[in-house]
């Protein structure tokens, strides 16, 4: 009965996309399990690149059936979109379920992001502005329409009358921003339910049923695990779940479902949008993640800012998805570089600090405590084997499993799929 959940073990952007591709051959099912088109995830098949956002990285595949979870938060003009342009690519989606339980993103939510984003000024999270913080807002305050009231018109309106003259009035008089009447909302999210329809089920029933039937279900997380609403850096975090509890609440699933959690971890580490960041590089080597790692947003298209790996981070996010197994992506960015760096610790007022600190401003100001590791110039994108990387590139990968303390089965040496070292990894019989 494996239930396989995938998290980001950092600020997002590990490379969760490229794994969840890896490994989709052996799964039934792929479920998105909280976030929305926040998330950019980028899958490289057959030959083409394809940025996924809201619809699961295994939709490429014919035996898959992909499912976007309760927990989930969706767009319908974005869903429809995405749709389109993957039939445009040859990629079917009739096999796409969407959860009647998932809450919609309004169009006053996004409105509602980038005004309260613009209020903040100096002291802004740095979100997508994809609408996601709000449309949670609503879910938490019971105002929210969900998937399923796109099925009977009357019901989609009743609820929106009753959820939008709160909302008109905090754009027009807290904002100054134009209202929406319900006609023009109904008028365009009705046209979508037409069209989103086919694919609403009680997705919960789907997956146990998968699970105890024996068939694989791979949960993709989305964002990672400093950026979790409970876990991560708050306030500047998304406003989901994206650590492995997560899956379990934003599925329908019991914990006794999941029975391996792969975390996915950059050899180095980003983050886009505000907060603090320990090992942040603003140097000469920052620059060169940058470029070297193609270091701009998948969804927005912002500069990822760098830093060297953070072990603390790592253990952190080892403890609260309770890891398994980790994937080291991108270690092919690292070659070339004279030596390495790996915060094991911080320091903060003459503390040494081996786990996050409890206050987020000694996160803010703590400095890190670097080991320093040899480099190596080999190009590493061709090794497939471990024993083939250059003996600086093993001891950094065993290096950092020691500090983890859980195996890193998988190390990735490039965006494309066969660019991976399967170490510890056994996949289905
Ligand atoms: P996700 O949000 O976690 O799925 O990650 P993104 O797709 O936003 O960003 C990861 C980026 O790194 C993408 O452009 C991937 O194609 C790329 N990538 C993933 N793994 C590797 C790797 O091992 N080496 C290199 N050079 N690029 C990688
Ligand atoms: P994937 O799935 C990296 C960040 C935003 C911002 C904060 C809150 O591709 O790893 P939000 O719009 O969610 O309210 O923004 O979270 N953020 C991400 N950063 N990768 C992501 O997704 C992200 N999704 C949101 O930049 O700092
Ligand atoms: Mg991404």
């Amino acid at each position: 009965m494996p239930g396989i959940v995938l998290v980001g073990a950092q600020w997002g952007d590990e490379g969760k996309g490229k794994i969840t591709d890896l490994l989709a051959d052996d799964f039934d099912y792929v479920v998105r399990f909280q976030g929305g088109n926040n998330a950019g995830h980028t899958v490289i098949h057959a030959g083409r690149t394809l940025k996924l956002h809201l619809i699961p990285s295994g939709i490429m595949y014919p035996h898959i059936t992909p499912v976007i979870g309760n927990g989930c938060v969706i767009d319908p003009k974005v869903l429809l979109e995405e749709m389109d342009r993957l039939e445009a690519d040859g990629i079917s989606t009739h096999r796409l379920l969407v959860s009647c339980n998932a809450h919609l993103i309004m169009p006053y939510h996004r409105d509602l992001d980038g005004a309260s984003e613009r209020r903040l000024g100096k002291l802004e999270i740095g979100t997508t502005r994809r609408g996601i913080g709000p449309a949670y807002q609503d879910k938490a305050s019971r105002m929210g329409l969900r998937v399923q009231d796109l099925q009977d018109p009357h019901i989609f309106v009743k609820k929106l009358e009753a959820a939008l003259p709160e909302k008109n009035d905090i754009l027009e008089k807290v904002y100054g921003l134009p209202t929406y009447t319900v006609e023009q909302i109904a008028e365009e999210y009705l046209a979508y339910a037409k069209r989103i329809k086919p694919h609403i089920a009680e997705t919960s029933t789907v997956i146990n049923r998968a699970l105890r039937a024996g068939q694989w279900v791979l949960f993709e997380g989305a964002q990672g695990t400093l950026l979790d609403l409970d876990h991560g850096t708050y306030p500047f975090v998304t406003s989901s779940s994206p650590t492995a509890g997560g899956a379990c609440t934003g599925t329908g699933v019991g914990p006794k479902a999941i029975d391996r959690v792969l975390g996915i971890a950059k050899a180095y580490i980003t983050r886009v949008g505000s907060g603090p960041f320990p090992t942040e590089l603003h140097d000469e080597t920052g620059e060169l993640l940058t470029r070297v790692g193609g270091e701009y947003g998948t969804t927005t298209g912002r500069q990822r800012r760098c830093g060297w790996y953070d072990a603390v981070i790592v253990r952190y996010a080892v403890q609260v998805n309770g890891l398994t197994d980790l994937a080291i992506t991108k270690l092919d960015v690292l070659s070339g570089l004279k030596t390495i760096k790996v915060c094991v610790a911080y320091e903060h007022d003459g503390r040494r600090y081996n786990d996050l600190p409890c206050h987020q401003s000694i996160f803010h100001h703590a400095r890190p405590i670097y080991e320093e590791l040899p480099g190596w110039d080999e190009d590493i994108s061709g090794c497939r084997t471990f024993e083939e990387l250059p003996k600086a590139a093993r001891d950094y990968i065993t290096f950092l499993e020691d500090l983890a303390e859980v195996p890193i089965s998988i190390i990735a040496v490039g965006p494309s799929r066969e660019q991976t070292i399967m170490r510890r990894w056994e996949g289905r019989m």
